[in-house]
């Protein structure tokens, strides 16, 4: 080829890299929030999620735009936390329980019996102790940005559990908590960490007996297909911190910060009053449907199983900021 033969190349690609400058010039590229979490659409969390998408992007337009990733399509939790680390995925809204070998302090929620009632671990996350907790995690890159409610644990199994002994000898899986280590070993029981999505199935071919989950989980999962009996111990509540990466976070610019935020408070309100009305729906429609068994205890035999497990809050306070636990224990009525 000829130097004449070049040159009206050269101006052609002179020409498309101008028009690309040009196109590119003035429109800057949305932020991007991918939001990992491993429960069902229509739980409290799958729905709040969807609620944040719809309001973040209808108040940024253009700006924001949020994918969710639910049912553990891309993580476990367990991964998405580390994802988090990595710039992987940039929201995720884990159990208490999987944040807690990040802050040790964490693990005041798994301690049975710590809070009764929904109000009382309101109370708590209200509190001074409570709303510091949520930056307890940022020296090792984590910020904790809300908390979202689902719902107390009931236990499940292949027999009807009433007294603390029904458990001796049987397999129950659990999140990946010291603390529902020892509870379980505390009370003849084989645990066994196996994460959200593997749940299914390890009760379906019986590698583990049971399990525990809020009402909300046992329906959007179709958990009920796999265990019928449920037992209402009330000794521990399933609750989330939504999380982000404190370089994600500090890196935005201050008024979508500030506009995420905002979005986040109002949908973290709601989450947490439908959460409390689901846990009640839903346990009332596998109820009516006849596809659970309920047993629920009088006050003297929770005491049964308040005695038994109660005093493992000595066991783990040395791990627990001591601030913390003094506001978890005002928390109390
Ligand atoms: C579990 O692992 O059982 C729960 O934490 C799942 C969830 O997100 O509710």
């Amino acid at each position: 080829m000829n130097k004449r033969m070049y040159l009206p190349v050269f101006g052609l690609l002179v020409a498309l890299f101008l028009s690309l400058m040009i196109s590119s010039e003035g429109k800057t590229e949305p932020i991007v929030i991918r939001f990992s979490h491993v429960v069902a659409e229509d739980t409290p969390k799958g729905i709040g999620a969807q609620m944040f998408k719809e309001l973040v992007e209808q108040r940024l337009p253009g700006k924001v735009v949020v994918e969710i990733y639910p049912r553990s399509e891309k993580f476990t939790d367990e991964q998405a936390i580390i994802g988090l680390l990595l710039g992987d995925v940039e929201m995720v809204a884990p159990s208490f329980s999987k944040f807690c070998r990040f802050g040790k302090s964490l693990e005041i929620f798994d301690v049975p019996f710590m809070f009764d009632n929904v109000a009382e671990v309101h109370r708590f996350q209200q509190s001074d102790a409570g709303q510091k907790l949520l930056s307890s995690m940022e020296s090792v890159g984590i910020k904790g940005l809300q908390y979202w409610d689902n719902g107390m644990r009931v236990l499940s199994a292949n027999k009807p559990i009433k007294a603390p002994e029904d458990l001796k000898g049987l397999c129950f899986r659990i999140e990946s908590s010291r603390v529902f280590y020892s509870q379980y070993t505390g009370l003849g029981a084989t645990p066994m960490i196996l994460p959200y999505k593997e749940l299914p199935e390890a009760l379906k071919i019986g590698i583990v007996d049971g399990y525990e989950n809020s009402w909300s989980n046992i329906l959007a999962s179709k958990l009920y297909l796999l265990r019928r009996n449920y037992t209402e111990v009330d000794h521990t509540f399933l609750g989330y911190m939504v999380a982000t990466s404190v370089s994600f976070w500090d890196g935005l610019p201050d008024d979508i910060r500030q506009e995420l935020e905002r979005a986040l408070n109002e949908v973290t309100d709601k989450v947490n009053k439908l959460a409390e009305e689901k846990a009640m729906a839903d346990r009332a429609t596998l109820l009516e449907a006849g596809l659970v068994e309920v047993i629920s205890l009088n006050e003297d035999e929770r005491q049964e199983w308040k005695d038994l497990l109660g005093p493992m809050a000595s066991q783990f306070a040395d791990d627990i900021d001591p601030k913390i636990m003094l506001s978890a224990k005002e928390a109390k009525y």
